[in-house]
């Protein structure tokens, strides 16, 4: 059976694609890792990677997913019947639902932060590296919060790809536009704020270290939100008269923009009120709020801020959710409201022991990580890169070469010189730097 779903306008993928790329990864983890590993030298090499090594990926992810027209395992069963590649897809699906498991966790605490800032509990003179401390560690409101996280998605994803996922981005992107640039106006105009700026734009080279490359093509994986079969299922709800290439595009600098914004948000306030900008996971739960408290209404700024990323972190449930559950139905839409509800609940159960790990259950150690930490470390440093190697040899070597040009270039007006670089940034580049980097990885630890 093929899809009965599709997008219903060509904006329609553009947002929930660029919705899943934007999320914790633009806003969180990527202040937090430019703090801690030198500042402009490390988003420089974020830049670089994602233009030279995620964007080629993410369009074979396109590639794969229009062209196969179904779930990530189908898809890759009507490109080569018959193959293991569909272990790629299995791996892929397998790997959303734990990383939602351990993501929602983290919507959780976010949550509960826009619930914090309503209850006076952001408030000037407040101690919040002990309000964090108390957030992340309390059983009870880590675990509902994240159960209320988890309920919102399997909400959204219920609705299925037109009504709930593609409506629901519609409204909550250009929010999340909107009130950045606000904050970061706001930011950007208190005194001592260019430090902030130059702190994140102007590269000091004698930081860079391997670690530094590391963390950088990590980070673009995850930014991207690719090597887990994400982006082939939400391509697989495109026609084949749009634009691949421009739609990767413009995700692509879109959560470029929002990394960067983020950055512009973040750092200059910590600069402008003399706070460090290498405190690591905290940064935006513990450094932001003392921040904004110095500013005029900054605890209604601060609302606005958690808002936002709430909004981000949604959209890029959205996208992990529906990766599995299109597996699952496998293009029967009769099914999904069933599906949505079983797996969206089987999610958050095996999602309690990672909320539990940073308070009752902080000394259950596994190759002496949290269970948070392992799961985080399994996914992102071990099943992305390998993902998205496989990804990358598929298409750049496994597969016909004229059949991909053809395939990938119906819709698209780009010139053909482009499509023969995303090839052979495909065959050479991205495999060399990922397998550079994936050795490199395991060394270190
Ligand atoms: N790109 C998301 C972020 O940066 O927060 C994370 C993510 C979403 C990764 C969806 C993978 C995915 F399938």
């Amino acid at each position: 059976m093929s899809h009965s779903s599709s997008w219903s306008s060509k904006i329609g993928f553009v947002l929930a694609a660029a919705g899943s790329a934007i999320g914790l990864g633009a806003i969180w983890k990527f202040p937090y890792t430019a703090g801690t590993n030198g500042g402009a030298i490390f988003v420089l090499l974020f830049v670089i990677f994602t233009i030279i090594v995620a964007l080629p990926v993410q369009l074979a992810e396109f590639y794969i997913g229009r062209t196969g027209g179904k779930n990530a395992i189908d898809s890759f069963k009507t490109l080569r019947p018959g193959s293991l590649w569909p272990w790629v897809g299995r791996i892929g699906v397998a790997a959303c639902f734990i990383l939602l498991s351990f993501y929602s966790v983290v919507g959780g605490w976010v949550l509960n932060y826009v619930v914090h800032s309503f209850t006076g509990e952001i408030a000037p003179n407040v101690d919040f590296g002990a309000l964090f401390e108390k957030t992340i560690s309390n059983p009870t409101s880590s675990i509902l919060y994240q159960g209320l996280f988890m309920l919102i998605t399997i909400w959204v994803v219920k609705g299925g790809i037109s009504d709930g996922i593609e409506k629901a981005n519609r409204y909550l992107m250009p929010a999340l536009f909107i009130l950045f640039i606000v904050l970061a106006i706001r930011s950007l105009t208190l005194p001592g704020a260019m430090e902030g700026v130059s702190f994140l734009l102007k590269p000091d080279w004698s930081k860079i270290k391997s670690e530094t490359m590391l963390t950088a093509l990590g980070q673009a994986f995850f930014a991207l939100s690719i090597g887990v079969s994400a982006m082939i299922t939400y391509a697989s709800y495109l026609g084949k008269d749009q634009d691949m290439f421009r739609s990767g595009n413009i995700i692509m600098w879109m959560n470029l923009l929002v990394s960067l914004l983020a950055g512009l948000v973040i750092f200059p306030a910590v600069f402008a009120l003399g706070a460090t900008p290498s405190q690591g996971p905290g940064l935006i739960f513990v450094v932001l709020p003392a921040v904004f408290m110095k500013i005029p209404s900054g605890n209604y700024l601060f609302a606005v801020f958690m808002m936002l990323v709430v909004f981000a972190t949604l959209t890029s449930a959205f996208s992990m959710l529906e990766t599995v559950i299109a597996a699952t139905i496998r293009q029967d839409e009769r099914k999904r409201s069933r599906h949505t509800w079983v797996i969206g609940i089987a999610i958050f159960i095996v999602g309690i022991p990672s909320a539990l790990s940073f308070g009752v259950w902080s000394d259950v150690l596994i190759f002496n990580k949290s269970i948070f930490d392992l799961w985080d470390y399994i996914i992102t440093a071990i099943i992305m890169p390998l993902c998205a190697l496989s990804i990358s040899i598929f298409t750049g070597w496994i597969q016909d070469r004229q059949s991909v040009l053809t395939n990938a270039g119906m819709g698209s007006t780009v010139p053909k010189t482009l499509l023969y670089l995303w090839l052979g940034a495909l065959r050479y580049i991205a495999p060399i730097a990922i397998i550079v980097v994936f050795i490199n990885s395991l060394q270190i630890i």
